[in-house]
Order: C-alpha cells, then structure tokens, then sequence
C-alpha cells in the first residue's frame, strides 16, 4: 500500500527506482499534442453507414487508433464516471487499502507501477484500480464500495461503454467484409476496467506513467479526460492523442489484429506524466472470454493471403502476453505460423 505513488510522491524529488533508461525516456516532451490522430463522428452512421465504415476502417489500418465522438455515450456519464474514478483515487489510503494488493489474480485490486512491481527494472509513475465488468451481477459485488455511487455510475459507464465497443467492432466487422455478427457472444463478451492515475510528477523527462505496449485484447476505449498524456508510436514518431471534449478514444488490440490477418494495426502506445496536474484516464478493455478460439477469419485468407497466425485459446495468449511485457511483437511470435516469420517479422 505504501507503495502506490499518490501515498508519497508530494514534494519529493522523483526517486531513482522510477528513471527510466535513456533509449525509453521522454526526454523533453516537445513532441506536439497534434491533431493527426482521426477523429470520427459516429452520429453520421445514421445518415451514411459507409462512409463512418470507411472512416473507423482506414483509421484503424493506419494508426490503430482513432477518438469518437457523437458516439452515443452522454456528457453525464462521461462526466460522472471521470468524477467518480478521481474520487476513488483522492479518498484517504485507509479507505483503499482492502482493495490494494500485488497478487494479479485478485479480480478487484488496487495496485501501482505495472504487472509485477516486485520483478521489474524500475516503476512506471502510475496507480490503478483494475476489476472484470462481466458478467456484470457477479463482479459488481466485488467492485470498490466507496465512493458510494461507484457501483452505479461504472455500472452505466460499462453497460454504455460495451455498446460502444461492440458498435465499432460491427463497423470494422463490415468494413473488412466478414459476416455479421463475427464477434458476437464469447468472442467479445469479457470486460475489463482499468482506471489509471497518474499524481503529478518531479520530472516528467525521465520516467513514464506506462511503458509502451500495445492492448492485448480485441478493442479498447479510453475515457481520458482533459489532460494530455496519451502517445501513440507511428512511422517511428510519438503522436500525442488530443485531449478533445467528450470523445472517447478507441485502440485496436492485438486479437482484432490477428483476426483480421494484420490488416488492422494494433498499435503502441505509452504514457506521460506532467508536473502540474493529475491525470486521470479511464478504460474499458473489451476482449474474448478466456476459452475462446482466436485465429485470422477465414474469409480473409486465400492462396494469396494465408493466415499469418495460428489458432490458439485467448488464455494462452494472455499468459504469454504478460510474460513478455515491453516487448510486443516478441509476445505475438509463438502464434505467428512458421511459413511466415521471415516475412512478417
Ligand atoms: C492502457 C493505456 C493510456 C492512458 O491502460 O492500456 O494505454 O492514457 N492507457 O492512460
Ligand atoms: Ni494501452
């Protein structure tokens, strides 16, 4: 508990444990917050589906990551939901610290840095409070109970956030031209939440709030609030994600990618820290449920283009994902088909 960084980080300098090595640091921060980025508006799909078809698909061939607007999630919710997360991260540590624990087993913890504090290099200036949103009546019951409306306000925030997902998943779902209702039941029924926390920091150069990575699930969406923070990797350049009012931002993660045979990008991404304000940020990780079978869509594979990944089990993707952190196209290696290694990596 001692450990999180919003117990101890006020008026201390940043402590040496959380510098980054030179090739992964920051460094001075210059890089503009540009608007390059896509940003679609989902309302248009009423009016003209294809055309949003074609926006969140070339989107999400090119970056990988694109922000919503008009996408049917209400100011109110958004507002609610990012007052209730800071809330969370503001109350005293007494009132966290049952939820606080570094066994990443425990369905609802509340923990800091990233996956293993005990084992890696250096931290990472961030907490997070991080808990499974399906099925839905079960993991509610193990949700944080303070602030008292939590429950109700992530409840709305997940049901809402889901229909979102699953919105934009139908959308890529035609854009690449394969059946509809191609995710539908386990393939895309898991949910996570992660909320990060990221307290002001003495020397935002020389560490970062979470390494780079890409999301190892299907699609994520990301409440962000008005801070800057977010980077995404493209064309050897970090690109900042605009903080932009009651957009939500969307990433592909590494099962969209392997489903759509690498036509869709799941890109890297990482966080920054600033030295003036909190930032906190707010994600819904959308995924397959843990027994379900991931492989390329058949209809997208031919003589011409065969598949370049293996079928496997999400869950063993997931445990290989996790011991390979930090390096990401050395976690999708062993579910790459041997035919094509040489080409793809
Ligand atoms: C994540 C993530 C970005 C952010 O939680 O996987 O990429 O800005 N978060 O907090
Ligand atoms: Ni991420």
């Amino acid at each position: 508990m001692e450990r999180l960084v919003s117990n101890w980080y006020n008026h201390r300098p940043l402590p040496e444990s959380y510098i980054c090595p030179p090739e992964t640091r920051p460094g001075k921060l210059s890089i503009p917050s540009g608007d390059t980025i896509p940003v679609v508006s989902l309302g248009e799909a009423l009016i003209n589906r294809s055309n949003t078809i074609l926006n969140v698909l070339r989107a999400s061939q090119e970056f990988g990551f694109f922000q919503v607007v008009n996408h049917g999630v209400s100011e109110k919710v958004l507002n609610d939901t990012m007052n209730v997360v800071e809330e969370f991260f503001k109350m005293p540590m007494e009132e966290k610290a049952s939820l606080y624990s570094e066994d990443p087993n425990k369905v609802c913890r509340l923990y800091t840095s990233n996956i293993n504090y005990g084992t890696e290099k250096y931290h990472f200036w961030r907490d997070i409070l991080k808990h499974h949103c399906h099925p839905l009546d079960d993991c509610i019951k193990l949700w944080p109970q303070k602030p008292t409306r939590y429950r109700d306000v992530i409840r709305t925030f997940s049901v809402e956030g889901k229909k979102l997902g699953l919105t934009i998943l139908e959308l890529l779902t035609e854009g690449l031209g394969l059946e509809s209702g191609y995710f539908k039941e386990d393939l895309s029924e898991a949910m996570l939440l992660v909320a990060n926390h990221y307290p002001p920091c003495p020397d935002p150069s020389l560490t970062l709030g979470l390494p780079k990575h890409c999301d190892p699930n299907l699609i994520t969406i990301l409440l962000q609030g008005h801070t800057f923070g977010l980077q995404v990797f493209k064309d050897g350049q970090w690109i900042g994600v605009q903080p932009l009012p009651n957009a939500l931002v969307v990433n592909i993660g590494h099962q969209l990618r392997i489903v759509s045979n690498n036509k869709l990008k799941s890109a890297e991404h990482r966080a920054v820290t600033n030295s003036k304000v909190a930032r906190t940020t707010v994600g819904l990780f959308i995924s397959s449920s843990e027994d379900s079978i991931i492989e390329p869509a058949k209809s997208l594979t031919n003589a011409a283009q065969p598949p370049l990944y293996r079928a496997f089990r999400y869950k063993e993707f997931l445990s290989y994902y996790f011991s390979m952190m930090g390096d990401t196209e050395l976690a999708l290696q062993p579910f790459k088909l041997p035919f094509n290694q040489s080409v793809i990596s």
